[in-house]
């Protein structure tokens, strides 16, 4: 794969340290280890990724659960944001979320996460909660958004 051509594949085992990396570098305490990580991979959850050549640029991953798809987390390297990079990944989810028969996609944003909202709304999602207090160490709420297929 040429240099500078994105694509979107499966993210792997073998990408794990990678993300685990970017993860700390974009969430600091919050972020997702290794181990979660591959747990998640182990569940079967539906997890994507945005190659530049063999390295990962941002990643995103998708619950299945009988008509509902759950989008657990989606997140671009810093240095790489701004370029479209989280559309591809939305795009490539709620497409696959579709083909699997899924009738809604939901997810959860921290209510002051104003780049994360702005690309909810671009697809759709509409807020159907608040969860209280769910960034456990900011304290920050949470809004839960739904988007119809
Ligand atoms: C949110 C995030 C995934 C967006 O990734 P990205 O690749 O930069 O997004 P894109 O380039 O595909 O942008 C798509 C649209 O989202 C919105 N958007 C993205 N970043 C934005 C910003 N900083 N300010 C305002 N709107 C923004 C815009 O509508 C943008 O379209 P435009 O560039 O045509 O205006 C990225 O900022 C990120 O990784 N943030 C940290 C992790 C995070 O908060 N994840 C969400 C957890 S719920």
């Amino acid at each position: 794969m040429m240099d500078g051509e994105l694509h979107v594949g499966r993210l792997r085992w073998w990408h794990l340290s990678a993300v685990a990396q970017l993860e700390r570098e974009i969430f600091g305490p919050e972020a997702w280890s290794e181990g979660l990580l591959w747990a998640e991979l182990a569940a079967g959850h539906d997890y994507r990724a945005v190659f530049d050549a063999d390295r990962v640029v941002g990643y995103a991953g998708m619950a299945l659960t009988g008509h509902e798809a759950w989008i657990n987390n989606i997140a671009v390297d810093p240095a790489r944001r701004r370029s479209g990079i989280a559309v591809m990944l939305m795009d490539d989810l709620i497409a696959r979320a579709h083909l699997t028969g899924a009738k809604a996609v939901f997810l959860e944003v921290a209510v002051d996460n104003a780049p994360a909202q702005r690309l909810y709304d671009r697809y759709g999602f509409y807020g159907i909660g608040v969860r209280k207090n769910y960034y456990r160490l900011t304290g920050t709420d949470a809004a839960v958004m739904r988007m119809d297929l």
